[in-house]
């Protein structure tokens, strides 16, 4: 069973410690260094989510309130889904996309005031943009150029 919890350092480090190649780390921030960006800057408006199978960790992103959401969307409702990743050993079971239909909920529970999940993704990511697709994030054709090259802005209301 999947389920998404809020990141707790003292249970979840070493799970969500895997490595991710040079490949796929040109597409997402591990881990460590999404939360080494969020200690580093002291962001209270950043919240690292472990994704749980089976009470196990396989997984991670962070939703952020902060105001790199204001590159994708005017919505000051809205939430950042950034730094996604699974477990490689544990990819391609359908964990990634369970985990993003669930995201919706988990928002809505515990931040009772956001509408509108935003995200980017590498044009080159064929998987992730794939999954968010079947989870019902639309892309209207806007663009932006990202670190490794131009990114599909996608935006699901919830
Ligand atoms: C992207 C990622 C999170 C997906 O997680 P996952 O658990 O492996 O994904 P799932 O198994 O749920 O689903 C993969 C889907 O992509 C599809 N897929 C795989 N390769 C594909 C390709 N080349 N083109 C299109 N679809 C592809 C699979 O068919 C599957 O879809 P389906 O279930 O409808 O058949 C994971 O691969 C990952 O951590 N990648 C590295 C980091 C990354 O790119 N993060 C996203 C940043 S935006």
């Amino acid at each position: 069973m999947i389920s998404l919890v809020f990141f707790k350092p003292e249970e979840h480090l070493s799970g969500v410690s895997y490595s991710l190649d040079e490949n796929q780390l040109r597409f997402t921030a591990s881990a460590n260094q999404a939360l080494q960006s969020i200690e580093a800057r002291e962001d209270d408006d950043a919240f690292p989510i472990t994704i749980l199978v089976n009470n196990i960790p396989a997984g991670f992103f962070v939703l952020d309130f902060g105001n790199d959401k204001f590159e994708l969307t005017e919505n000051e409702n809205s939430v950042l889904v950034r730094s996604l990743s699974v477990n490689p050993e544990l990819q391609g079971k359908g964990i990634g996309k369970a985990a993003m239909l669930q995201v919706d909920d988990f928002v809505r529970k515990n931040f009772k005031d956001c509408d509108e999940i935003v995200l980017a993704v590498n044009q080159k990511n064929d998987s992730a943009y794939h999954i968010y697709l079947k989870a019902g994030y639309i892309y209207d054709g806007k663009t932006r150029i990202g670190r490794s090259g131009p990114q599909y802005l996608m935006y699901k209301k919830i």
